[in-house]
C-alpha cells in the first residue's frame, strides 16, 4: 500500500459546492485554498463563520483548519497549487443557456500558471464546454496542463455526506494521466470513480438532473389524476416505488421542484438541445408540468376560500427543501408572488431562509414561529417539509386561525388528524 498522496488544490468559488468540495478534499488529507471574489464571504470564513447553512460543513471546516485556508487573492490561491477546481456559479443567461462568464473569468486568470497539473470544472456546464476550455488553456500556453470535468451530484442539506459517500464520482478527462490524478484525489471516498470522456461526463450531470425532475413531475401528474379519480397518490407512489426497476426515490408528490439546480439545469439542457436543432419533447413537458403545479396550489386555495383578495395566507417554509437556507428558484417565491397578485396578505415562517430584499418578499411579513404566522390567517400552506412543522400544536393553530384551511403542499401531515382538529385539509393527490 502506498501512502495517499497529498495534493495541493485551489478551489475557485466559496459557494455551496466550492465550500463542500474544499472542506471534503481537506478532510481527505489534501491541502486546499478556497478562493472567492466576494470579500465578505472570505472575511466570514477566515473568522470561523460559514456564510451558508449546510449541515456538518462548519464542523468539517473547523476540523481541517490546518489544511484549509480562504483567500480573495489570486496569487495566494495559485501559489504551489497542482490542481484548480472551478466551482463558480453558472446561472441561466438571457437565452436560457448557462452563463459561463464566471467560468471563463477563472480560466483567464490561470494564464501563466504553468506549474499546474490539472484544471477541473465541477460547475454544471453545457456539453462541449470542456473542449472550449481545453482550447483556451492550449492557447494560453498551458497545453501541458490536464483538463477534467468532475460534475457534482451532492444534494444541499446532505452535501457533506454525499461528497464522501457518493453513488459515483464521475471524471471525464482528456488524457489518462489527468483521469488518474483526479481519481486518486478521491482516494478515501466511499464510492466508485467512473472515468469517461469529457463530453459524456458533462452530459451525465445534465441527464441525471433531468431524470430526477422527470420523476417528480411524473408523480405530480399522477397526483392530479388521483385527485380526479379518487385514488391516493401516497399509496400509489409507495407501491410503484417498491418495484426495484423504478425505485422509491423522487416519487414524492408536492407543489413542484425548485432549487438552484433542477430549474436551471433542465432549461440549460433543453436549450442545449435546441441549439442542435432538436426539441426535447419530454423535458419540455416536465418543465411545463412543474410550472403548472405551483399555480395549481393557488387555484386549490381559491376553490375553498373563493376570492383571495384580502385573505391572509401563511407560507410555512420558504426554502426549496428542508436542510438548507437556499432560496434560489424556491416554489415559495412563485406562491408569494401569485398570492400578492390575487390581493392576499402573505405571512411567512422559515427557520433558515434569508429571502432576498426584493419583491415579492418585501411585501410579506416574516414570523418567528409557524404558530405566530398562522394566527388570524385564512389559510396556511405547508411549502417546505421542515421537521419543525410536525411538532406544531395544530389543534391550537386551527383555533387561532380566522379560517382553519390547511393546504399541505408536501403531504407532510396526517389528513385524518388535521381534519379531526378542525382543519379543512387539502393535500396533493390525496382523496
Ligand atoms: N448548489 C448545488 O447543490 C449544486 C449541486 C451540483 C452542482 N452545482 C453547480 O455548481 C456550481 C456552483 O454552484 P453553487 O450553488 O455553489 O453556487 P454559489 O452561487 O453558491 O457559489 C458560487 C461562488 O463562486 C464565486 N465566484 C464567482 N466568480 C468567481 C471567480 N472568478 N473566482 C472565484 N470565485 C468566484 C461567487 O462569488 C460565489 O461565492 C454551479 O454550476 C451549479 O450548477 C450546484
Amino acid at each position: 500500500m502506498h501512502d495517499k498522496p497529498e495534493r495541493r488544490v485551489a478551489v475557485f468559488g466559496a459557494g455551496y459546492i466550492g465550500l463542500v468540495t474544499g472542506a471534503c478534499l481537506a478532510e481527505l488529507g489534501h491541502r486546499v485554498v478556497v478562493r472567492d471574489i466576494d470579500p465578505e464571504k472570505i472575511r466570514l470564513l477566515r473568522s470561523g463563520d460559514v456564510p451558508i447553512y449546510e449541515p456538518g460543513l462548519g464542523d468539517m471546516i473547523a476540523r481541517n483548519k490546518e489544511r484549509l485556508t480562504f483567500t480573495v487573492d489570486l496569487q495566494e490561491a495559485l501559489d504551489g497549487a497542482e490542481i484548480v477546481y472551478v466551482c463558480v456559479d453558472t446561472p441561466p443567461s438571457a437565452s436560457g443557456d448557462a452563463d459561463l462568464s464566471r467560468v471563463w473569468a477563472v480560466v483567464k486568470s490561470l494564464e501563466g500558471a504553468s506549474h499546474l497539473r490539472a484544471v477541473v470544472v465541477k460547475s454544471t456546464v453545457p456539453v462541449g464546454t470542456g473542449t472550449l476550455v481545453r482550447a483556451a488553456l492550449d492557447a494560453a500556453g498551458l497545453g501541458h496542463v490536464g483538463y477534467a470535468a468532475n460534475p457534482e451530484f451532492t444534494a444541499e442539506g446532505t452535501a457533506v455526506h454525499d461528497f464522501l459517500h457518493p453513488d459515483r464520482v464521475v471524471v471525464g478527462a482528456t488524457d489518462e494521466a489527468t483521469a488518474h490524478l483526479i481519481s486518486q484525489l478521491h482516494q478515501g471516498v466511499d464510492g466508485p470513480v467512473v472515468v469517461m470522456d469529457v463530453r459524456s461526463a458533462e452530459m451525465v450531470k445534465l441527464a441525471s438532473n433531468a431524470l430526477l425532475a422527470t420523476k417528480i413531475s411524473f408523480i405530480n401528474e399522477i397526483a392530479t389524476l388521483c385527485e380526479k379519480t379518487g385514488a391516493d397518490v401516497e399509496e400509489v407512489a409507495h407501491a410503484v416505488g417498491l418495484d426495484h426497476r423504478l425505485g422509491r426515490h423522487f416519487l414524492r408528490p408536492g407543489i413542484g421542484w425548485g432549487g438552484s439546480c433542477f430549474p436551471k439545469d433542465s432549461e440549460a439542457l433543453r436549450q442545449l438541445a435546441s441549439n442542435t436543432g432538436y426539441h426535447l419533447q419530454l423535458l419540455t413537458a416536465v418543465i411545463e408540468v412543474n410550472n403548472l403545479q405551483k399555480r395549481r396550489a393557488i387555484q386549490k386555495l381559491k376553490d375553498v376560500l373563493g376570492s383571495l383578495a384580502g385573505a391572509r395566507v401563511a407560507l410555512l417554509g420558504l426554502t426549496f427543501k428542508p436542510g438548507t437556507d437556499d432560496m434560489r428558484e424556491a416554489p415559495s417565491t412563485v406562491l408569494a408572488a401569485r398570492l400578492l397578485a390575487e390581493g392576499a396578505e402573505v405571512r411567512c415562517w422559515d427557520p433558515m431562509a434569508r429571502p432576498a430584499e426584493r419583491e415579492p418578499w418585501t411585501s410579506t411579513s416574516r414570523h418567528a414561529s409557524p404558530e405566530s404566522a398562522v394566527e388570524g390567517a385564512d389559510a396556511a400552506i405547508v411549502v417546505t417539509e421542515w421537521p419543525q412543522l410536525t411538532e406544531v400544536d395544530w389543534t391550537r393553530a386551527a383555533s387561532v386561525m380566522r379560517r382553519p384551511v390547511l393546504f399541505d403542499g408536501r403531504n407532510l401531515l396526517d389528513p385524518a388528524e388535521m381534519r379531526a382538529v378542525g382543519f379543512t385539509y387539502l393535500g396533493v393527490g390525496r382523496p
